[in-house]
């Protein structure tokens, strides 16, 4: 039984933010290696950190009794949450707690406790009961199963965030789709790159000096780690029973420096081959030949619309409806072709409406990108118009495929 020294709280690491790749042995720890290590970052959590700490040990003692530990690293909140959590070692020998004095920011304060970890697995849970503590059995499950990282998504089957107002809503998904454009060989190997909710084995990221800004450290993770296999797992992003977030503008800022800093300094090959293995050149072949059926179904709608020879209506409101109809064609196929294996695990009216709205948007701002694009390539590059719309054309494609497969068909069911 892995007895918690005493309890005092644990030393802070200083210098890099690196994990190494055996567990530490620590002073006075009857084992130096267990299975799992859970860290709980807390900032003035004092009124939930009681009932995660009781939740969570009563979930990990059913699925790895006396192989797992909890490591809460407060940041000397004002509330004093780490003198509670320290108490509370008496009652939870499996938990330990760190008391930062200097340092601050919820992703060092995970680093920190990974550590002095002693898990094989290292994995983070919010300290507010906002990530369902049941989840755990199943991410645990998909590492056992091989994955390097299991995380908890908002974004598949069975995910959803239930009180988030429609700002927060759309400024998570907005934050995913700048992650998507300055950063897709990180943010599109998940589905909610902006979870706070995940584990990986320490052998991933042993040796890696990971850096992180802010709130996401899961970026942080993924773009330093040596990361093969991703597993998800859906979750209700629950409402806080105590306390408030601490989210503000800050970790959005944050979170853009974050981007480009990963952008900047993680390996450009390394990223591209890793992009290219993960891109599902398949399925963007289907959706490429359904926009090629839809270029027809624009010019054959064009001609009937405007040619005096037909109806003769005007240019621009022919154009605006035959791409309209076009982009609609093209939503059919590609939910009932290209996307068939994830549609029709969503089949109700209101996912289809849900995905199409989001197609119809995505494709209209691919319509401006093409447009945008051609200009600049027949003004400034290639005075040949067609060869100019061919590669804006290409361009646009690229642009309308990998943002609907990141959002339109991932579509989240608020519960
Ligand atoms: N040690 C430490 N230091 N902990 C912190 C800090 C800090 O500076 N800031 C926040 N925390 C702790 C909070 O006490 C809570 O346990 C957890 O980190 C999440 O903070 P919240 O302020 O509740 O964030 P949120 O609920 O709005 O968003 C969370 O969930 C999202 C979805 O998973 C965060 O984890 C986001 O990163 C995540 O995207
Ligand atoms: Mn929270």
């Amino acid at each position: 039984m892995n007895v918690n020294s005493s309890s005092t709280l644990l030393a802070v690491p200083t210098g890099p933010l690196q994990i190494s790749d055996l567990p530490p042995i620590n002073e006075g720890a009857i084992a130096s290696d267990i299975f799992f290590s859970l860290v709980i970052p807390t900032y003035k959590e004092r009124d939930n950190i009681h009932s995660v700490v009781q939740i969570l040990t009563q979930t990990l003692n059913e699925y790895i009794p006396e192989d797992y530990e909890l490591i809460v690293v407060d940041d000397d909140s004002p509330d004093l949450t780490w003198e509670v959590a320290q108490f509370l070692t008496k009652e939870y020998p499996q938990l330990r707690v760190m008391r930062r004095q200097g340092e601050r920011g919820l992703s060092s304060a995970v680093i920190r406790g990974w550590q002095v970890a002693r898990g094989q697995v290292l994995g983070v849970i919010d300290g507010d009961l906002q990530h369902p503590p049941e989840v755990l059995t199943q991410l645990l499950s998909q590492i056992s199963q091989g994955a390097d990282m299991a995380v908890a998504s908002r974004h598949v089957d069975g995910g959803g965030v239930s009180s988030w107002s429609a700002i927060r809503r759309f400024l998570s998904r907005g934050a995913q789709l700048l992650g998507l454009i300055i950063l897709p060989g990180v943010l599109g190997r998940v589905s909610d790159p902006m979870s706070g909710y995940f584990m990986v084995r320490r052998s991933s990221i042993a040796g890696a000096t990971l850096n992180p800004v802010g709130y996401k450290i899961l970026l942080e993770v993924i773009g330093r780690g040596n990361i093969q296999k991703i597993a998800e797992v859906g979750y209700v992003f629950c409402e806080r029973k105590e306390g408030e977030s601490k989210v503000t503008w800050k970790q959005y800022v944050e979170y853009i420096h974050h981007l480009i800093r990963l952008r900047l300094s993680t390996g450009r090959l390394k990223r591209i081959n890793q992009l290219a293995a993960n891109f599902p050149m398949g399925r963007f072949l289907r959706f490429g030949l359904v926009g090629l059926s839809g270029v027809f179904v624009d010019m054959a709608m064009l001609y009937l619309l405007s040619d005096p020879s037909t109806l003769g209506l005007p240019l621009t409101r022919s154009k605006i409806i035959a791409g309209e109809i076009a982009i609609f064609n093209n939503f059919l196929w590609n939910d009932a072709w290209t996307f068939a294996d994830v549609s029709m695990r969503q089949q109700q009216w209101h996912q289809r409406l849900k995905r199409f709205l989001k197609f119809n948007v995505i494709c209209l701002a691919g319509l401006m990108l093409n447009v945008l694009v051609l200009n600049v390539v027949f003004n400034f590059l290639i005075r040949n118009r067609y060869i100019a719309n061919l590669i804006a054309i290409a361009i646009a494609t690229v642009w309308n495929f990998w943002v609907n497969l990141k959002l339109s068909w991932r579509v989240t069911d608020v519960k």
